[in-house]
């Protein structure tokens, strides 16, 4: 999609899938306890990763099977890294490591205060060899989308060239943020809901996904 100002910007891929939904609506229901929460977060994870990573390159090897020698295709091209934005982030890591187990894992550590509604960064750790990676970066939830544009900030300036961000939920105001401040990010997430509210919570949402996730509320 073409902006005013002439860039492009990549429309944000959203899931439709039934069981994708239903999975939702179950982490949506404040009576969900938090092993079922987790379960759900990693599971809905994996799903993503299986849209996020469906356009990498694949190249032709040449293997026997126990019938012939055979042409066939295997995943080529950069490695993958996962970088969760602490803490919510850390419960879609399982998921995602699940379709691909050698891909590498960096974190960042960023708070929303609770005043400002602005996100406070306290740690970055990312692979050394990061900046040739495929980087997806982990959250369930996109809000206002400045935990989101803060973290690709900080994965940017390590010189980073390609990169996704992968959400459970997202509100309206969080992917225009996001895509505005990093059209070259596609944003991959599971459900778009109504607005958010006074606190910058999402509405209906599902409440506060770390607190949830680590049983701290
Ligand atoms: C939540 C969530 C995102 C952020 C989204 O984290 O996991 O990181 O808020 O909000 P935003 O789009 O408005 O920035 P939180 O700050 O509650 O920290 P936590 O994961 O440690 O609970
Ligand atoms: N962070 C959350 O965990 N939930 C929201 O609804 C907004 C920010």
């Amino acid at each position: 999609m073409r902006r005013n100002d002439g860039k492009f910007m990549n429309t944000p891929f959203i899931m439709d899938h039934p069981l994708i939904q239903h999975k939702i609506s179950l982490l949506r229901d404040k009576n969900t306890g938090s092993k079922e929460f987790r379960e759900l977060i990693s599971e809905i994870a994996m799903f993503l990763c299986y849209e996020a990573t469906r356009s990498l390159p694949l190249k032709e090897v040449e293997i026997e099977t126990p019938i012939c020698v055979t042409k066939t295709k295997v995943v080529s091209g950069k490695k993958l890294a996962f970088v969760p934005i602490l803490r919510a982030g850390l419960g879609m890591v399982d998921g995602v490591l699940e379709m691909v187990p050698a891909a590498k894992v960096g974190h960042i550590g960023l708070y929303r205060d609770p005043e400002t509604k602005l996100p406070v960064e306290y740690y970055c750790k990312l692979p050394c060899d990061v900046t040739k990676r495929d980087v997806f970066v982990l959250d369930p939830m996109l809000a206002t989308g400045g935990s989101a544009i803060d973290a690709i900030n900080l994965i940017k300036e390590k010189g980073v060239t390609s990169i996704k961000f992968m959400c459970i939920i997202a509100a309206p105001e969080g992917i225009a943020a996001l895509t505005e401040a990093h059209p070259d990010v596609q944003v991959y997430c599971a459900a778009v809901d109504e607005k958010l509210d006074d606190h910058a919570y999402i509405v209906p949402g599902l409440g506060d996904a770390g607190d949830r996730i680590f049983g701290t509320k």
